[in-house]
């Protein structure tokens, strides 16, 4: 049998691992649910949830990984054969691959406004809203975005585990951490940036009703990439010497500080203009931002260049990793079940997504009107389904499964490196009783509330 890959080094797993949870959702999401929840009583809450909800939910897809060293199906399938858990391998690839069919639009989205940014297009747009409604309810030029940045991820996931994945996190994450540095010191020395500041970090506890909570926790789960594959795929090509519980506390922790970060990058510019509701969805950074870039860098155009270049760079980055990791799932699911090469199965994974996102794209557009999908737009649906019920729900199988029927020694084995690193049983105690009694509830919880059964 051909050897399977892996990833060559401890760096590389974190950095894979942590491209994957540093995306679109740290640097615009995480900004607006921290202003509309409460500032820094919001961020409390969520550092809790990371914690207490994520971080055992992220080791229990480590320890289904490594230990089968298979895709997330066939993952499921060794674990529990003939059993319906087998389901959540299935939904696990499945999920990934929905779910990258609408982020490959979004990260169309950025790569058109970073050329715009290094044209200096930015600059000249008088409507910023007008703008991006127009542009992204085009047929065309959002479609050649959406292909081009597809087809990067493409050329990644094709080169494989080593060459492609490991090779590129290695040098897109350092730079996207060095940009987020920079884009802060910047973003401090701009007129204004102390009430930005403030309004992050004065705690409103006021603010923090349950269902600000219940956010929390669903920002937390998908911003950690977790319940659907991808974390669990590359843990599969982990080392036998990577150390599980550290790398998820590593990844956690730069994932939480490049969220915290683009908090304090966006935050005086979004609360800076009015007439934009900070939950005004994915548009806006493209909406938003252009045009606080334009007024804050107003007398100062090579300042207003370079930070919106950087910007957009960071975001495009920060995507594009993510998209990676939502590509291995489905790529190594058809490489390893169905036994074809990864040159097909790759080909295969991103002709569905690209045929998928076409109809994503066009939903701005021309096809805006079609909401035959209960009465959604197909981008819509495929957010909703993915993000709102096969998240959640794979959230609560993968730790009733870990909690309540892998065997404890498959848990320990992971945990310790078969024996060779200590960890206190308390520690695994501790690990077993969240997942299961608190996430399956907590995770409940917020599935309900998305469905809006809750108020
Ligand atoms: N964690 C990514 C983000 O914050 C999104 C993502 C979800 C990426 C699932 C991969 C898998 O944007």
């Amino acid at each position: 049998m051909k050897k399977r890959a892996n990833f060559n080094s401890k760096l590389g797993i974190v950095l894979a691992s942590a491209g994957s949870a540093v995306g679109l959702g740290n640097v615009w999401r995480f900004p607006t649910e921290v202003g509309t929840g409460g500032g820094a009583a919001f961020i409390l809450v969520y550092v809790l949830c990371v914690v207490v909800l994520g971080l055992p939910l992220m080791v229990s897809e480590f320890i289904i990984g490594r230990h089968t060293h298979k895709n997330t199906a066939d993952a499921y399938r060794q674990l529990a054969p003939r059993s319906g858990w087998i389901l959540q391998g299935y939904l696990g690839v499945f999920t990934a691959w929905f779910i990258l069919c609408y982020y490959g639009v979004v990260a169309g989205w950025t790569m058109k406004y970073l050329v715009e940014a290094l044209v200096g297009g930015l600059g000249n747009i008088t409507d910023s809203a007008a703008y991006f409604t127009s542009f992204s309810g085009a047929v065309w030029e959002p479609l050649i975005y959406m292909l081009v940045v597809m087809l990067m991820c493409h050329i990644v996931i094709y080169r494989g585990v080593q060459a492609g994945i490991e090779r590129s996190s290695k040098l897109m994450m350092p730079m996207l951490l060095l940009i987020i540095a920079m884009l802060v010191v910047f973003s401090f020395s701009m007129p204004g940036s102390r009430e930005g500041l403030r309004f992050l970090l004065y705690p409103d506890f006021s603010k923090l009703t349950s269902s600000v909570v219940l956010s929390a926790m669903g920002q937390a789960f998908f911003s950690l990439s977790l319940a659907m594959g991808c974390l669990c795929t590359y843990a599969s090509y982990f080392t036998d010497d990577a150390k599980l519980i550290k790398t998820a506390g590593s990844v956690a922790l730069i994932d939480t500080i490049v969220a915290i970060m683009s908090g304090f990058i966006i935050f005086p510019a979004v609360f800076s203009v009015e007439a934009v509701a900070p939950d005004a969805g994915p548009g806006l950074v493209f909406i938003t931002l252009p045009h606080v870039f334009k007024i804050a860098f107003g007398g100062l155009p090579l300042l207003g260049w370079f930070f919106s270049v950087m910007f957009y760079l960071l975001l495009l980055l920060a995507a594009l990793t993510s998209m990676f990791s939502l590509h291995e799932p489905p790529t190594a699911f058809l490489i390893e079940h169905f036994n074809i090469s990864r040159r097909s199965a790759t080909a295969v994974v991103t002709l569905v997504c690209v045929a998928v996102g076409v109809l994503c794209s066009l939903s701005f557009g021309v096809l805006a009107d079609f909401k035959g999908l209960f009465g959604l737009t197909f981008f819509d649906f495929f957010d909703f389904v993915s993000a709102k019920i096969f998240l959640p729900v794979g959230g609560i199988i993968i730790s009733i499964f870990v909690g309540w029927r892998l065997d404890r020694e498959i848990i320990v084995a992971q945990l310790t490196n078969h024996g060779s690193l200590r960890v206190p049983s308390w520690l695994i105690s501790a690990f077993v009783f969240l997942l299961r009694w608190i996430i399956p509830l907590a995770v409940g919880g917020i599935f309900i509330k998305e469905l809006g059964l809750i108020g």
